[in-house]
């Protein structure tokens, strides 16, 4: 039988390329016999989830038997009251990923546009092609999104302009003159995506209150998380908020219950967690300044960053990623990112950050 999936298959797809997640502990074992890694390359959170979740969790795992709610309606009104936005403005999906997927379903057609910095979060440009849009890639400047650049690049057929801060893989944000600029020189018709995946981890106090402009502009669409701060990567749950009449266009191309009973329980009580998101938060901000004099002692130069994550330059080590690799800490690679020459690396609990130490200590002959 000469069964041809070529044939078969829409021409944006076979031309996509398949999300590289990166190599998990496991792969790095059996592929280089190297037992005992780490990984400090998805940027996940090293504290583990809320207590109070995991116990959500086991709780609502008696009801499994039970289709979940498929509005969301407790998340939603849980996330209303604290951010002051109205359920009809709150859509929960299964992870931030699947609302950029939802926009490209419910907004984009072949030969329309998508402006993105470059590099970016590579999930709006796979959402966008699979759709047949055309990703319009702006270079950063400085590691920064170039806002004044991506606005000269929207044209009659630009659909969206996708920000992302703090952006991957850089950890560099958008500052409120910027989203300002961004919002009065954008057309009417066009969405503006703002990703906040990472905004829990800010501690510049300049930093936009996104929420400010959201009330005030139809077009501006967030997407937030719970897998990053809220360390609920496995589960799947992110939320967009947006107008009433994207929300109701974007239900109408997501799956009915796109978000699992686990998940919805568990963000639910992540939220209450106060306690919990004030140690990762305490915990990022001293891991950067203890990697941030490491790296410096070590003469390797990196760009200050607003997430959990830092995007170091490889200088004069530029197998820097195989070398760590070695040693047993897996990191991304920046070529795999679309910045070449930069490894980015999460940062991680007090013992992942002393084996990073070590490392890179051992590479740069720091001693
Ligand atoms: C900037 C950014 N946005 C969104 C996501 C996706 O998050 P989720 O796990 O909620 O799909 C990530 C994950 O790495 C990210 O880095």
């Amino acid at each position: 039988m000469s069964f041809d999936v070529e044939r078969l298959l829409r021409g944006e797809v076979r031309d996509l390329p398949v999300y590289s997640p990166g190599r998990s502990p496991e792969e790095v074992a059996r592929e280089l016999g190297i037992p005992d890694c780490v990984k400090m390359a998805s940027n996940e959170n090293p504290l583990g989830p809320s207590p109070l979740a995991v116990e959500a969790v086991r709780e609502a795992l008696r009801s499994a038997h039970l289709y979940p709610d498929a509005r969301c309606l407790r998340l939603r009104e849980a996330l209303s009251e604290r951010l002051g936005v109205g359920v009809d403005r709150i859509l929960v999906t299964h992870g931030a990923d699947e609302a950029f997927d939802l926009l490209a379903y419910a907004f984009l057609e072949r030969g329309d546009r998508v402006v993105v910095g470059d590099p970016t979060f590579s999930s709006y440009e796979l959402a966008a092609r699979t759709m047949g849009a055309e990703v319009v890639k702006v270079p950063l400047r400085d590691y920064r999104q170039d806002v004044p650049a991506m606005l000269r690049a929207v044209e009659g057929r630009t659909k969206m302009v996708v920000l992302c801060s703090p952006l991957n893989p850089t950890g560099t944000t958008v500052s409120a003159e910027e989203l300002e600029e961004a919002l009065s020189g954008l057309p009417e018709d066009v969405l503006l995506v703002l990703d906040e995946a990472y905004l829990e981890y800010v501690d510049d106090p300049g930093h936009p209150d996104s929420l400010r402009y959201f009330a005030a502009d139809p077009r501006m669409v967030i997407t937030r998380t719970f897998s990053k701060i809220y360390g609920l990567a496995g589960l799947r749950v992110g939320y967009a908020l947006c107008s009433p009449p994207v929300r109701e266009a974007l239900e109408k191309v997501k799956l009915p219950f796109n978000v699992n009973r686990l998940a919805q329980a568990a963000a639910e009580a992540a939220l209450r967690d106060e306690a919990h998101l004030e140690r990762s938060r305490e915990m990022n901000r001293r891991g950067k300044q203890a990697l941030y004099r490491v790296l410096e002692e070590c003469g390797l130069s990196y760009v200050p960053t607003q997430a959990n994550f830092i995007l170091v330059r490889n200088g004069e080590h530029p197998d820097l990623f195989m070398q760590l690799l070695r040693r047993g800490i897996i990191v991304r690679d920046g070529a795999a990112l679309g910045i070449p020459g930069h490894v980015r690396i999460t940062i991680g609990d007090e013992e992942q950050n002393r084996r990073l130490e070590a490392a890179l200590r051992d590479i740069c002959g720091g001693g």
